[in-house]
């Protein structure tokens, strides 16, 4: 373990590469502020995912886990002027903290942030048959991701992409006994991407603020 030298080599970066966290460093302040668990994505991965909307041109998002929107307004930062982020989260204090960040960044004309549990907004937004996503973020409760990924089939775009968070867990992922439904859902996650013709994939594992994780990223066949 060597998290203080994770934690100083990100403090680093983001100091030299990702210099304006700084003027995002309020979020994560009302979200501590709010009680809100600290496991937002860090700066460093922030800047990533804005990136990532932009190499890929997304214009419509769709993320399921907003918690304070610390991650939602990373992406929305680089969302065309047309652009659209659909933000899915369950619980309401968090969705109100995120609303009121939404204001203060004066980015919730580009954001629209759905209430209630996520099974329930993705049929919604199934049924309601609107356009698919360029690029989805899935970082909301683990046990659940073989359910989002069936979604993502149906939601994403041919060519689009989807990237999940916290598929490495320090490692435990790779424990074939774990009984921890955390650990079971990255699992089953990877095995049905394993046997599945329609996405390319690979996962990446990270260091940083974050301790030792990583980020699973595919892409829709055309
Ligand atoms: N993407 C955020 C962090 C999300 S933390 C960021 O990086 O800033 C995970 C969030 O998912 C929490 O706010 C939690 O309340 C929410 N969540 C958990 N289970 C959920 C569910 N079934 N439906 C919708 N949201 C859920
Ligand atoms: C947890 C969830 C996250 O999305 C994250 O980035 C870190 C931790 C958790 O539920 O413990
Ligand atoms: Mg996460």
């Amino acid at each position: 373990m060597n998290q203080e030298l994770w934690s100083d080599v990100d403090a680093y970066l983001v100091q030299t590469l990702a210099k304006e966290a700084a003027d995002l460093e309020w979020v994560l302040a009302t979200n501590a502020a709010a009680g809100l668990p600290a496991i937002d994505v860090s700066p460093a991965q922030g800047k990533l995912l804005q990136l990532l909307v932009r190499m890929s041109s997304a214009a419509r998002v769709l993320e399921i886990g907003t918690l304070g929107g610390y991650s939602t307004i990373w992406m929305a930062q680089a969302l065309p002027v047309a652009g659209l982020i659909i933000t899915l989260e369950a619980d309401s204090h968090h969705a109100d903290v995120a609303q009121s960040n939404f204001e203060r960044a004066n980015l919730e004309h580009l954001i629209e942030l759905r209430e209630g549990p996520a099974t329930d907004s993705l049929e919604l937004l199934v049924s309601e048959g609107g356009d698919l996503f360029d690029l989805m973020f899935i970082d909301a409760d683990k046990p659940n991701n073989p359910t989002y990924f069936e979604y993502c089939m149906d939601l994403t775009r041919p060519g689009g992409f989807v990237l999940f968070d916290n598929v490495i867990r320090e490692g435990r992922i790779i424990d074939e006994s774990s009984d921890d439904d955390r650990v079971l859902g990255v699992r089953s996650l990877f095995e049905m991407i394993r046997d599945d013709t329609r996405v390319s994939a690979t996962a990446i594992q990270t260091v940083g603020a974050k301790g030792h994780d990583g980020f699973l990223l595919l892409r829709v066949n055309e």
